[in-house]
């Protein structure tokens, strides 16, 4: 039987992503745009209704992605890495979260839509409400590509698991754990997970309610 993912949970995975992203802007060793949108998800999650659950929408989707994730412990050993108190909160509850993909088919990729998902936290259609910012988790199991996408929403990632090959606009380089990395409005990005499956936190602030498309 999959467990669904308590309110009480899901709250301190949150609060550890919301703790993380303050830390990162307190040391204030970012990228100038980086803190800037890290200011910005912060103030928006502050504006949440955390005591306001749509219970449903956390129900664990029994999603194959869960599967791609079998290497990594679901007990956290002793914290290592300043995100290691992120991945901490999650790493119990992987086989619960709301995961979901929702592109259409693609004849180039016919199990990707198995092997990867995300599992949104807050947004317009999360078990916590926001039509200004989304929070949530991205999986994508090992050697996979994630293709060339873009959506209007400005996004920033937060990786916490596996060094993945990013492609955002021209430039291709792997980011290991811990890096933030930020895609404008509308830029062009991919993902290319290495060995290990990627795990990474995002959020979302602009026009959140406008899906992500691949590029044709
Ligand atoms: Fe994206």
């Amino acid at each position: 039987m999959t467990m669904t993912l308590s309110p009480q949970a899901a709250l301190v995975a949150i609060d550890a992503l919301r703790r993380h992203f303050a830390q990162r802007l307190a040391a204030r060793r970012e990228r100038p745009e980086i803190a800037a949108e890290l200011a910005k998800v912060l103030a928006l999650l502050d504006t949440v209704d955390f005591s306001r659950i749509d219970a449903e929408r956390l129900e664990a989707s029994g999603h194959p992605v869960v599967t791609q994730l079998q290497a990594l412990p679901r007990v956290p050993s002793a914290l290592a890495r300043p995100t290691d108190a992120v991945l901490a909160a999650f790493l119990p509850h992987l086989d619960a979260l709301p995961w979901r993909y929702s592109y259409a088919p693609r004849a180039d990729a016919p199990d990707i839509g198995h092997r990867m998902a995300w599992a949104e936290l807050v947004g317009p259609i999360a078990p916590f409400k926001s039509d200004e910012v989304c929070l949530g988790l991205t999986a994508i199991g090992p050697g996979l590509l994630y293709p060339a996408h873009r959506h209007p929403a400005v996004e920033t990632y937060l990786v916490l698991h596996g060094t993945a090959r990013w492609t955002t606009g021209q430039t291709t380089c792997p980011h290991p754990p811990g890096t933030l990395i930020l895609h404008p409005s509308n830029i062009v990005h991919a993902m290319e997970a290495g060995d290990e499956p990627l795990l990474a936190a995002y959020a979302w602030t602009g026009d959140v309610h406008t899906l992500s498309e691949y590029l044709s």
